[in-house]
């Protein structure tokens, strides 16, 4: 078999792996899509001028295991190993790449059903060179209205988070897994958690926004940005959250949603330690991105 069929080979058994594990799509850049799209290289050697190979049956014997690794409190997950790509375009031309990138999300029309009750296309907010990106689920009735990422209520009390870490919302970037609001049957209020379907169709531009922001943590707000962020089922946040996880070579951080903080906070005891444990959280991204943490800072509901 030549070095292109087995190079295929080993490709195509990568990308079943992947499948298999749950992943379901790959961060390809443009340069290798291009590359792909060309004809197979037909050599001057016997071996090279080969047809391609057909594709291997991968059978249940040889197929990898599935990679989604078991939860382990004290170890960190890496679910995803390959680290994200360099961005493909230099510093002088991101903010351009950044705009397109915002043009082509805001006309998307991949979920016919989000477009027809969307009042706008959430993209997201902030800067483009933070180091610090918050990623949560899916805009709410506010943000759709306002489109920005969380403007409501409980954006409100993301923001008091951010400030209590020292940034601003213009020192980070804040986005969502989903960019259009999950729609709701008429007459129905509140959130809907989006589909797996919808978070696998708007998971690439998230992607793209990652790969050019290049943000050194990454902080998932509860399990359904965990589930979208790593294409996963079952986030299992209360038993995950403070456990550094990995996004092709991104430390990720998940925490509880603000909203379920919320929520929680109609308990006082309970409100109290989940926000404590969002706190701890927190601290160990500042640290994690060497941030002055302060004496109060580190007192916060001591
Ligand atoms: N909840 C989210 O997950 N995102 C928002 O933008 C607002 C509320």
């Amino acid at each position: 078999m030549s070095a292109y069929a087995q190079l295929l080979d080993a490709a195509i058994q990568d990308l079943e792996a992947r499948k298999a594990g749950g992943e379901r799509f790959v961060v390809v850049a443009p340069d290798t899509l291009n590359a792909l799209a060309a004809p197979a290289p037909r050599g001057r050697r016997r071996e090279e001028a080969e047809p391609a190979a057909q594709p291997r049956p991968v059978s249940a014997a040889t197929r990898p295991a599935p990679a989604q690794a078991p939860i382990r409190p004290t170890t960190p997950v890496a679910i995803a190993s390959a680290p994200l790509p360099a961005p493909p375009v230099s510093p002088a031309d991101k903010p351009a790449t950044f705009a397109a990138l915002r043009e082509r999300v805001l006309v998307c029309v991949k979920c016919p059903h989000l477009v027809t009750t969307r009042k706008s296309v959430v993209f997201g907010v902030g800067d483009i060179n933070a180091p610090l990106m918050f990623v949560g689920e899916a805009p709410g009735a506010d943000e759709d209205r306002q489109a920005e990422p969380f403007v409501g209520a409980a954006g409100q009390l993301l923001t008091k988070i951010i400030t209590a870490m020292g940034q601003t919302r213009q020192t980070v970037y804040i986005a969502n897994v989903l960019k259009c609001r999950p729609n709701q049957p008429p007459g129905e209020t509140g959130n809907r958690k989006p589909s797996p379907d919808e978070m696998g169709a708007c998971l690439p531009y998230l992607m793209e926004q990652i790969q050019l922001i290049q943000p050194r943590v990454i902080v998932a707000l509860g399990g359904a940005a965990v589930e979208g962020l790593f294409a996963i089922s079952d986030a299992h946040i209360t038993r995950r959250r403070g456990q550094w996880m990995e996004l092709r070579g991104t430390p990720v951080m998940p925490t509880f949603h603000p909203s379920y903080v919320l929520r929680a906070e109609a308990n006082a005891d309970k409100g109290r330690i989940i926000k404590r444990q969002v706190w701890e959280d927190m601290l160990q991204v500042m640290e994690r991105l060497a941030m002055p943490i302060n004496e109060k800072q580190r007192g916060f509901f001591r």
